[in-house]
Order: C-alpha cells, then structure tokens, then sequence
C-alpha cells in the first residue's frame, strides 16, 4: 500500500532559487537561510521517498488567465521547467506518475472534489524552489513528482478548510494505491508577505508562527481561518499559506513535527519550513 508518511512545509520565494543557480548560497545574506534549511535536506536525503507529492501554485507561466483551475493535478509523464523571463532554471524535468495520478483523480472526483486533469504543463519556481531547497542540485530528481496547482493567484482561491479536506481525501486516494510507496507530500508558498501596492514588504511573525505552531498541534484551528485574515494579517501573497492546509490534511490526524525553521526575509517574504512525520 502507498502511504503518504510525511509533509513539508515551504516557501517557494523565487529568490531562493536564484540564489542556489547563481552560486550566491554562500554569501553573507543567504548563508543564514541556507544553513536553515541544511537540516530539512539531510532529513530527506534520509527519507529517500518514492513520489512527491508536490502542492504549489502556478504564477502564471502554465496557466495564463484564460484558464484557471482551482486543483489541477498533474497527470503527465514529464513536466518541464518554466521560463519565466530569464530562461529556464537549470534544473531537471520533473518526472511524473501518470498511473498513480490518474488514480488520485478518480478517487479524488469520486470523493466529490472536482479536480481539472493537467497532461501538460510547465512548471515554475512554486514547484522548483521547493525541490532544490530539499533535493540540493542533482542531475536528476531522485523521485517521482505529482504536481497539485492550486490557485491563489485570481480571487476567490479555494478556502483553508477546503484545502484542508482535499488533504484528506488525498490520503485516502494514496491509500488505495495497490504498491509499496513512500509519498512526501510538499505545502509550498508564504509565509506573511506582500508584494505589492502599499502594504509591500509587510511580514508578520506573530502570524506566522502561529500557524507553524498550528500545523503542529491544531490543524482544525488553521482550517477555520477566514481568506480575508490571511490577506489582511499576514499580506495579500499570504493567502499561498492554505496550500500548507492541503498537506497538513493528508497527514492524518496525527502528525509529529521533527524539524522547524524561520527566517526574514528572502527578498521580500518571510521563510518558513516544516517537516511533520504523520503518526496515523
Ligand atoms: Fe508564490
């Protein structure tokens, strides 16, 4: 039986993976998040799971506004790197698993979550960030990926209590899948941060660390979180955050957390990691 048997929690800040690319990793302004972040890598490099599951957002490089779906899951066999405007990172392909993923999809559809099906698409630093933040530089990646882009991008994005129960039947579709499989399932985006207008460059730890703290110990307390407390309290771009939910739900209703971190800024977010163990 394929069990999802741990979550990251993430910042996808485009920043980050520059930084890694251009070989800044060591300079007096990264170093501190890349220490952070040392621990996180070694603990997966010990994990070695087969899928990522990973949870993200397009920003507009695979889906322009013609069409936005709320959860598309990636159902390709490869999905390739995104430019977004300064060529391609160089990073791997993404490699897919189109017969797991077409199973998330019926189970997930039949639970009544209406997901779009994604055969193609590119992929952007929501997802790449995360990857390079965990899997250091590889030539290749050392497992399979499923994407999950979820809007926030155009209003009204899905709730956190919607993303939370997605979580759920997540794991309820992964444990239905007749092989042997160790699934980490990534939430990526935020933590407080806006990028625009005149609340730029607003972060707000208090918020933040409620929510790691949340994620940890009471996950329905998140999920009751209104849209409009991510915006006002924590920045318009806060709203990334209910991806988090996503990944807490499909952790069960135990989860452990092994491994915090929290750092501002990168460029201009706060960063935050998380990894739970789920217990269930
Ligand atoms: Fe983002």
């Amino acid at each position: 039986m394929a069990k999802i048997i741990a979550g990251v929690g993430t910042s996808h800040t485009p920043a980050i993976g520059a930084a890694i690319d251009l070989g800044k990793t060591k300079e007096p302004y990264w170093a501190p998040l890349f220490k952070g972040y040392e621990p996180a890598k070694q603990w997966m490099a010990e994990t070695k799971p087969d899928v990522v599951i990973m949870v993200y957002n397009d920003h507009v490089n695979a889906f322009d506004f013609k069409i936005i779906p709320t959860f598309g899951l990636g159902c390709g066999d490869e999905f390739k790197i995104a430019d977004e405007g300064w060529g391609a990172r160089p990073v791997p392909s993404v490699q897919g698993y189109p017969e797991l993923a077409s199973h998330m999809i019926q189970s997930l559809v039949l639970d009544e979550f209406d997901m779009t099906i994604v055969n193609e698409m590119q992929v952007d630093h929501g997802l790449t960030t995360p990857m390079s933040l965990m899997f250091g530089q590889p030539k290749e990646w050392p497992c399979r990926v499923i994407p999950l882009a979820v809007n926030v991008i155009q209003y009204p994005a899905a709730t956190g209590h919607r993303c939370f129960m997605l979580g759920k039947a997540i794991r309820r579709a992964v444990e239905t899948w007749n092989e042997d499989l160790k699934v980490v399932i990534f939430g990526t985006g935020g933590m407080s941060h806006q990028i625009q207008g005149p609340r730029a460059g607003l972060v707000n730890r208090e918020f933040d660390t409620n929510f790691l703290d949340g994620l940890s110990k009471d996950p329905d307390r998140l999920a009751k979180i209104p849209p409009l407390e991510y915006l006002r309290e924590a920045g318009a771009e806060a709203i990334e955050l209910v991806m988090w939910l996503i990944m807490r739900g499909a952790l069960g209703e135990k989860a452990r957390e092994v491994y915090r971190f929290y750092h501002i800024p990168a460029s201009s977010t706060a960063v935050g990691t998380i990894i739970l163990e789920s217990e269930s």
